[in-house]
């Protein structure tokens, strides 16, 4: 039996399950009336009481179907049998592809061995790259200077794609594996209600107040396999980048064991180069290779991965309020961005790239605290998108021994002019006009600071 943390809301939310329950159950007694009429009974009802009496059969024996965003981990795993057996429904299970290079068909099978009526999967990797991971590059998207926000681009997404799937299904209730403690149960639930308010969300993990021990224990208990990575961790993958939480990471202080990683590979002791093309703010080829984005992305987080270079570290302030230590595995993230915020130096004014970090820290909290449905991230995307006209251009950067850093730009709409910048006799810049300028532009703070010292002036005067 699942073991259950009593909480008040959690006593709530069960109540509502067990409100649930009977009623299915009184559809059942009804059924065995129906079915328990004799011969001689059926012949007393008319036939249109009797018609009617099967459509009342007919609708007794559905059940509510749901559908389960579905992973094939522990925590959806174990979703499929508590709504089958607690909430007494049939489970259609949906996958939503970001690029987490699982074994689908292995899911599916999952799936089956679990008992869902059905599985569906859904290859959403173009759709990810293309509207989601490719805003984040525009903006630079780095929550708290640092994650690329892999996981967080892909939940509006897996919303959209299960909402789809409850629509066609004609499924009233959608589900998901989320803790009531994580940022994702968050994001998903404001999705799926941005989509469509009335949906009936059923969170069995977050309404159980289930612990990962105890989701381990009910697996064992109901046949639900187990891999040992995910008793060790808690993981998340998709193309964007892979978060590793939990075990003995959950102590800040303890280093991440390498047998956690799975695309930073150990730094190989050689020196290679990367060169990113961008096209309007879209990196379009690497190496010389025109590449659509999926691959493209496949193949910096090969190449850099392999540099060691690509690892995130760092002390993480959830939406509810805890703060996580996080790791991430994104070197295709941090290459693309670096690139990125690199040649926008070269081709935006000043002005423009001072603004637009205040509105890249805006965007990425967005996008991080489940607000990407909030009018105010569309907005700001035609700020973002409205800077990218020219950042086209190419950066070259070189990975060594677990580094990586840019060392060449290029843009045909470079505002850097050598003619200004050199140091040589050929400088068109006029250096007198600088006395000037360097004058007004300083006024006030001299002003200010002339008052400050005269004030302290005083103070001295007054003490002696
Ligand atoms: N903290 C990150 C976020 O909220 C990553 C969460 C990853 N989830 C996981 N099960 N490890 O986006």
């Amino acid at each position: 039996m699942i073991q259950r943390c009593h909480s008040e809301d959690t006593h709530r939310s069960q109540i509502g399950m067990i409100q649930e329950t009977s009623w299915q159950n009184r559809k059942f007694r009804d059924l065995a009336a129906i079915t328990n009429h004799s011969s001689k009974a059926k012949r007393r009802l008319t036939t249109k009481k009797y018609k009617f009496s099967l459509k009342l059969l007919a609708l007794a024996m559905t059940k509510d179907k749901v559908v389960l965003a579905f992973s094939g981990g522990l925590d959806t795993s174990v979703c499929v049998k508590y709504l089958q057996m607690e909430h007494n429904m049939d489970v259609i299970t949906t996958t939503v592809d970001c690029g987490q290079d699982d074994d689908f068909d292995a899911i599916r099978r999952k799936s089956e061995l679990l008992g869902a009526i059905k599985h569906v999967y859904v290859d959403s990797r173009t759709d990810f790259v293309e509207n989601y991971v490719a805003k984040a590059i525009r903006a630079n998207a780095l929550y708290q200077g640092k994650y690329p926000l892999a996981t967080a681009l892909a939940r509006p997404l897996i919303a959209s794609r299960t909402m789809e799937v409850a629509r066609k299904e004609g499924a009233r209730y959608v589900s998901h594996g989320c803790t009531g403690k994580g940022n994702d149960q968050v994001r998903l639930d404001l999705a799926l209600r941005a989509i469509d308010p009335k949906i009936r969300i059923i969170a069995p993990i977050r309404d159980m107040n289930l612990t990962r021990d105890i989701e381990i224990k009910y697996a064992n208990e109901h046949n639900i396999p187990v891999n040992e990575e995910t008793k060790r961790y808690s993981i998340d993958v998709n193309l964007w980048g892979r978060a590793i939480e939990g075990g003995q990471l959950e102590d800040p202080w303890f280093e991440v064991p390498d047998d956690a990683l799975h695309l930073v590979k150990k730094a190989e002791n050689s020196i290679e180069y990367i060169e990113l093309e961008f096209e309007q703010g879209i990196p379009k080829s690497a190496d010389g290779k025109k590449m659509n984005l999926v691959d493209l992305i496949a193949y910096l987080n090969d190449k850099v991965g392999r540099h060691g270079v690509g690892i995130i570290d760092h002390v993480e302030d959830r939406i509810v309020g805890i703060k996580s230590r996080e790791i991430y595995e994104a070197p295709a993230a941090t290459a693309i961005i670096e690139a990125h915020r690199d040649l926008e130096k070269m081709v935006l004014t000043n002005f423009e790239f001072r603004f637009k970090q205040t509105v890249e820290e805006e965007w990425s909290w967005l996008a991080y605290s489940g607000l990407w449905f909030d009018p105010l991230r569309e907005d700001l995307d035609t700020f973002i998108d409205a800077t990218q006209k020219r950042v086209t251009g190419k950066v070259r950067m070189k990975l060594q021994n677990g580094s990586l850093n840019v060392v060449g730009r290029k843009s045909e709409f470079s505002l850097y002019s050598k003619d200004l910048a050199t140091y040589t006799s050929k400088s068109t810049f006029d250096q007198r006009l600088a006395k000037g300028f360097v004058e007004l532009w300083g006024m006030q703070t001299v002003l200010a600071n002339s008052l400050k010292t005269s004030d302290s002036r005083k103070e001295g005067e007054k003490i002696t």
